[in-house]
C-alpha cells in the first residue's frame, strides 16, 4: 500500500519502493498518471474474505462492485480469489464474462436495463436483479423469447437512510430511483409465481443503502428488515441475500499533516468492524441462505494515488491557488460530492514551512478543484510532484475527456518492483477516433 516514512527524504512509499524512484524510473513521465498497489488490493480482498469466514456457520461471499474500478488487472486478482462481480451495464457484464467469470458468479443490476443487456444476461445465465415491475415484465418477455429461465434476485428498497452521506450517495431513501418498495413486492411476487420454474427462478433478495456509509447501525437495521422477507415456503429456490456495499474508508487518515486546524478525527469502521456488526442480525437467517456482500470503494479506494505536477501558484484575493495538472477529469469526486482526497508531496521539502492553498486543476470550470485550504510547502513550484490519495474508487471509472484531456496512464510495480503498464495514456488521436471526419 501507500504510506509515509517520516524523516526520510523520499517520504512517500508504495509497498517498499519510494514513489520518487518510480517517477525517476519513468523519466519525465506525462502527468497526471495513476499508480496502483495491487498488493494493497489483494490485501483488501483477503481482509474481507477472512472477516466473512469468521461468520461461520453463516456462509458469506464477496461480490465486487466493478463500477468502482474495472481495470482488468483487478478482475484477474478477483477471479483467482473466487470473488463474484456485480455489474451495471452490458459493457461491464461483457468484460466480466470475457475475463472468464462464471455467469452464475456475475450479478447484473440496474434500474434501467437495455433490451440487449437483458438478453445477454439471460442467454449467458447471469443473475439479474429485478428492479421494478416493468423490469420484470421485460425480463420475462426475453426469457420466453430465448426459451430460457431467468435467474433473478429482487432489489428491494428498504427505505432506510444514512443522513450522513452526500445526497447523491444515498440509494434507499423514500424517493430513490433504485429498487422496489416493500409495499410493491406483492405484485412482483404474483408475476414471478405465475412463471416460476418456467421462465423465471427467484434466488433471493438484494438491497444497497448507499455509499460512503460510516455508520454500521443503519446496515444492521437493513439486514434485519431484509431477513423478514424470506418466505421459504412460497419460493423454494431462495439462496441469496445480497446486502449491498457502501462501507466508507477513512479518507482523512492523514489529514492532520495538511490541515489548517486539525479537526476532530471521526473514526470509520474497518472491514472487520463492519462484518462484526452484521453478525448479530444474521443469526436469524435460515441456514440455507448465503450472504453476498457487494463492496466497491472499501476494496479498491486505497489502492491508487494520482501523481500530478504543480504548474504554478498565484494569489487571488484572500486565496492562494496552487494549480496542478490533474483535474476533475481524473478525479471528479471533490467537484461532484465535495469529497475529501488527501493531497501531499511525494518528497519532503528542504524547508518545511507550510501555507494554506486551494488546490485546483487547469480545466475551464470553476468547480474544478481538488482540495480546499490544504497546508503544503510554501516553496512549491512548477514541476514539483504531489500525490492525490485514495483515488482507486470512482476516479478512473468516472474520468472524462472534458477539455480534450487524454485519460492518464495507469502503472503498478510487479513482484520484482519493476514498473508495469496497466493502461496506456490516451493520445489526442484516440480522442478523435470515433468522430466521422470527411
Ligand atoms: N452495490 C450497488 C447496487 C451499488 O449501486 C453500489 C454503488 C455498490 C454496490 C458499491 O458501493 P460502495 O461499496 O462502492 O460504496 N460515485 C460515488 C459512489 C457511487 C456509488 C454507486 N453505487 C462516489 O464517488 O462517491
Amino acid at each position: 500500500g501507500f504510506y509515509y516514512k517520516e524523516g526520510h527524504e523520499e517520504r512517500l512509499f508504495i509497498d517498499s519502493t519510494p514513489v520518487k524512484q518510480v517517477i525517476d524510473r519513468l523519466s519525465s513521465p506525462p502527468t497526471p498518471f495513476i499508480l496502483y498497489s495491487l498488493n494493497q488490493f489483494q490485501h483488501n480482498v483477503n481482509t474481507y474474505q477472512h472477516a466473512l469466514n469468521d461468520l461461520a456457520p453463516i456462509r458469506a461471499r464477496l461480490s465486487y462492485s466493478m463500477k468502482a474500478n474495472y481495470n482488468p488487472h483487478l478482475l484477474s486478482i478477483l477471479k483467482s480469489s473466487k470473488v463474484m462481480l456485480t455489474t451495471v451495464s452490458g459493457g461491464e457484464m461483457q468484460l466480466a464474462l470475457s475475463n472468464g467469470f462464471e455467469p452464475s458468479k456475475i450479478i447484473f443490476n440496474g434500474n434501467g436495463k437495455t433490451d440487449e443487456s437483458i438478453q445477454m444476461a439471460i442467454e449467458s445465465g447471469v443473475l439479474l436483479n429485478v428492479d421494478s415491475l416493468f423490469d420484470l415484465e421485460v425480463i420475462l418477455k426475453y426469457a420466453r423469447q430465448l426459451n430460457k429461465i431467468a435467474n433473478v434476485l429482487i432489489r428491494v428498497n428498504p427505505i432506510l437512510g444514512d443522513s450522513n452521506v452526500h445526497a447523491y450517495n444515498t440509494t434507499a431513501s423514500k424517493t430513490s430511483k433504485f429498487g422496489t418498495s416493500i409495499d410493491d413486492l406483492e405484485s412482483i411476487y404474483k408475476l414471478i409465481e405465475d412463471n416460476h420454474d418456467k421462465w423465471i427462478r427467484l434466488f433471493g433478495f438484494h438491497c444497497h443503502l448507499g455509499s460512503t456509509i460510516s455508520n454500521t447501525q443503519v446496515i444492521v437495521e437493513c439486514v434485519e428488515k431484509m431477513i423478514k422477507l424470506f418466505d421459504m415456503k412460497r419460493f423454494h429456490h431462495l439462496r441469496f441475500l445480497n446486502i449491498g456495499g457502501g462501507l466508507n474508508i477513512d479518507y482523512k487518515r492523514y489529514a492532520n499533516r495538511t490541515a489548517n486546524e486539525p479537526e476532530e478525527h471521526i473514526s470509520i469502521p474497518t472491514i472487520e468492524d463492519y462484518v462484526q456488526a452484521i453478525k448479530q442480525p444474521l443469526q436469524s437467517i435460515p441456514n440455507s441462505i448465503e450472504i453476498i456482500v457487494e463492496p466497491g470503494r472499501s476494496l479498491v479506494a486505497n489502492t491508487c494515488v494520482i501523481i500530478t505536477r504543480v504548474l504554478g501558484q498565484k494569489q487571488t484575493g484572500p486565496i492562494r491557488q496552487l494549480i496542478v495538472d490533474a483535474s476533475m477529469t481524473e478525479c471528479i469526486r471533490p467537484a461532484l460530492y465535495q469529497a475529501y482526497h488527501h493531497i501531499d508531496t511525494v518528497i519532503s521539502s528542504p524547508q518545511e514551512e507550510r501555507i494554506a492553498y486551494d488546490i485546483v486543476g487547469p480545466v475551464c470550470e470553476s468547480g474544478d478543484f481538488l482540495g480546499r485550504e490544504r497546508c503544503l510547502p510554501k516553496i512549491l513550484q512548477r514541476g514539483d510532484f504531489l500525490a492525490i490519495f485514495d483515488t482507486g474508487a470512482y476516479c478512473s471509472s468516472m474520468s472524462s475527456n472534458y477539455n480534450m484531456r487524454p485519460r492518464p496512464a495507469e502503472y503498478t510495480l510487479d513482484e520484482h518492483e519493476q514498473i508495469k503498464v496497466l493502461k496506456k495514456r490516451e493520445t489526442n488521436e484516440d480522442l478523435l477516433r470515433t468522430y466521422c471526419i470527411d
